[in-house]
């Protein structure tokens, strides 16, 4: 799983049971210490080494190096779970159709970094969660699941954004499993 924040996505699939061989972050963070915590292999792949957060981040490089981490390791999926590094297409190139996202809207609606506090500004009454297969253009790709969270005249970014990923929560491990089962089809058990 890719992850960048609190990581409480990245917590409820663990706690869902989704088997999960290394979680990836691009800065020091939560997420980090939960999978550790959890046991599961952490790299740190810190931006700060290839040009940083400014106009100077390397992205071809920074994408190389992940794709790198993760294409020498035999997984079924990429998970992103609030990874804030947009990569280039290389890494879809190994992987397909295989990298999943979880987005705090219903897009194609609100697209991008702050998708909760422009819900918000645009005074919509429901936003929601959408879960995708992640595509080189941002916030876009084929849609697995999407669910409705209402939005309350006294909310702020924070208090809808945690009204949506109390969502995610359920949503995103619900998903990982359907596309995992969908890839590898779990063999009748014999009598
Ligand atoms: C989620 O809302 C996800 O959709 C967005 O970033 C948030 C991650 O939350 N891209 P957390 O760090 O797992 O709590």
């Amino acid at each position: 799983m890719l992850a960048s924040g609190t990581g409480s996505i990245l917590k409820a699939v663990l706690d869902a049971g989704v088997p999960v061989s290394v979680v990836l972050a691009d800065r020091p963070c939560r997420a980090l210490e939960l999978a550790s915590l959890a046991g599961v292999e952490t790299v740190l792949l810190d931006r700060r080494d290839f040009g940083g957060f400014g106009a100077g981040f390397d992205r071809a490089r920074y994408t190389e190096a992940l794709t790198g981490e993760l294409a020498g390791r035999d997984l079924d999926l990429v998970a992103m779970a609030g990874f804030g590094t947009v990569l280039t297409e290389q890494v879809h190139e190994v992987f397909p159709g295989r990298i999943l996202n979880t987005h705090p809207s219903l897009l194609p609606a609100f697209p991008g970094w702050h998708a909760v506090a422009d819900a918000l500004a645009a005074g919509v009454r429901t936003t929601g969660c959408t879960v995708h297969a992640a595509t080189p253009e941002v916030d876009a790709g084929p849609v697995l699941a999407r669910e409705e969270v209402p939005v309350y005249p006294d909310d702020t970014e924070e208090t809808l954004h945690e009204r949506i990923k109390q969502v995610e929560r359920r949503l995103y491990p619900d998903t990982i499993l359907r596309v995992l089962g969908e890839l590898e089809p779990v063999e009748p058990t014999r009598a």
